[in-house]
């Protein structure tokens, strides 16, 4: 990260995206985590609700807007946990997932020449079916500190080399039948790949489909008795 890396940790916060955004036109340099023990108003993409008790983590990365962050962000996310036994994988675009349960995501929000780079990893469980968390995912006992290093230290712009091909090899959603929901509708189809700018391929009636974003839900997943197609 440029400018070095302090982390400044608050207790309780509305979301740390609104307090790094703050912070943002206050003259933070790039390369600021802030961190809290919990959030009132955690945010999360499309509009949604971050659920945030105390007990997850909960961070913000100031940055410079770059190509390819989001993904970037995705994969040391994704990194950490995996350098801490989780098994986590990439549904595309960034939602951290363990087996078919989502464990994190990212939020990247855009301030100036910032981009703020918001993390959430479940690390205690969250009232939700789909969600899974750390200590579901592993008997290990795993600090939120410990789980922030292992993410900063693949944040580092020196770790950055081939984003999309690190991407592709930890994605949870290519080989896959999804559903994809953008602002031009619902389409269905096979994920096969995803391009150099982080866009996903979707082929549907012979047709290849490029989606710049969206919400993505796997339809098919292997299961131990036999491999089928199933609506979740
Ligand atoms: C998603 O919808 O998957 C993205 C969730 C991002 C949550 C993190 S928690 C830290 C930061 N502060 C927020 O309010 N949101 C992000």
């Amino acid at each position: 990260m440029t400018d070095g890396r302090q982390i400044i940790h608050y207790a309780c916060v509305s979301s740390t995206q609104s307090v790094a955004k703050k912070l943002v036109s206050l003259g933070i340099p790039t390369g600021t985590v802030i961190v809290a023990d919990k959030q009132e108003q955690g945010r999360g993409r499309l509009d949604r609700t971050w659920i945030s008790p105390a007990g997850g983590l909960y961070a913000s990365i100031i940055l410079q807007v770059e190509p390819l962050i989001s993904l970037r962000a995705g994969i040391a996310v994704a990194k950490g946990l995996r350098e801490l036994g989780i098994e986590a994988k990439l549904r595309w675009p960034n939602d951290v997932m363990v087996e078919e349960k989502k464990i994190g995501g990212i939020l990247i929000e855009v301030s100036g020449s910032r981009a703020i780079v918001g993390m959430g990893v479940n690390l205690v469980p969250v009232p939700l079916e789909s969600a899974t968390c750390v200590e579901e995912a592993t008997r290990v006992h795993i600090t939120r500190d410990q789980l922030l290093n292992s993410i900063l230290q693949w944040m580092e712009p020196s770790l950055s080399g081939k984003v999309v091909e690190e991407y592709r090899a930890l994605s949870a959603t290519i080989g896959h039948v999804i559903c994809v929901e953008s602002k031009r509708g619902k389409l269905i189809g096979k994920a096969i790949g995803i391009d150099v700018a982080g866009r996903l391929l979707v082929e549907s009636a012979g047709v290849v489909h490029v989606i710049s974003s969206g919400d993505c839900s796997n339809l098919s997943f292997r299961d131990n008795r036999a491999e089928k197609t199933v609506k979740r």
